[in-house]
């Protein structure tokens, strides 16, 4: 068994959307357990934090004002492997490339607007919840 954590969030396309139901419902029907949820509408200075690795990218700044630019709903998700399996349960970066059944290929045609976030990694995840839930976990 290995338990993990992962930190998920409905963007705000998704929020806006009304997706947020139908994105905790597919972790309850998986069977993950969720820890923490708020919504909230994050800083751009919490979002540049989130996407640092981006930073040199030529989206940055479009990425920054997109997922500061309304509320989003953040979580702490626990199960087993949940780190892999939601980026499965997500669907691949770009909607086109995402497999049928996958969140990002149900609900989003495009790479800006791709409706959720996972961790790509346990490391990733780690720090992604240390700033998205400073001393509340
Ligand atoms: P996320 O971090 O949001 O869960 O998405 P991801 O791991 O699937 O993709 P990542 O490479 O980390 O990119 C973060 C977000 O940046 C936007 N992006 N735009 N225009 C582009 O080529 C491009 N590439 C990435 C996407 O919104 C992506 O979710
Ligand atoms: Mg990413």
């Amino acid at each position: 068994m290995s338990i993990e954590r992962t930190f998920a969030m409905v963007k705000p396309d998704g929020v806006r959307r009304g997706l947020v139901g139908e994105i905790v419902s597919r972790f309850e029907q998986k069977g993950f357990k969720i820890i923490a949820l708020k919504m909230m509408t994050a800083s751009p200075e919490l979002v540049g934090e989130h996407y640092a690795e981006h930073r040199e990218r030529p989206f940055f700044g479009g990425l920054v004002s997109f997922l500061s630019g309304g509320p989003v709903v953040a979580m702490c998700v626990e199960g087993e492997q949940v780190v892999s399996e939601w980026r499965r349960m997500m669907g691949a970066t770009r909607p086109w490339d995402s497999a049928p059944g996958t969140i990002r290929f149900e609900f989003a045609t495009t790479v800006d607007e791709n409706v959720v976030h996972g961790s790509d990694s346990a490391d990733s995840a780690a720090r992604e919840l240390g700033l998205w839930f400073k001393g509340e976990l």
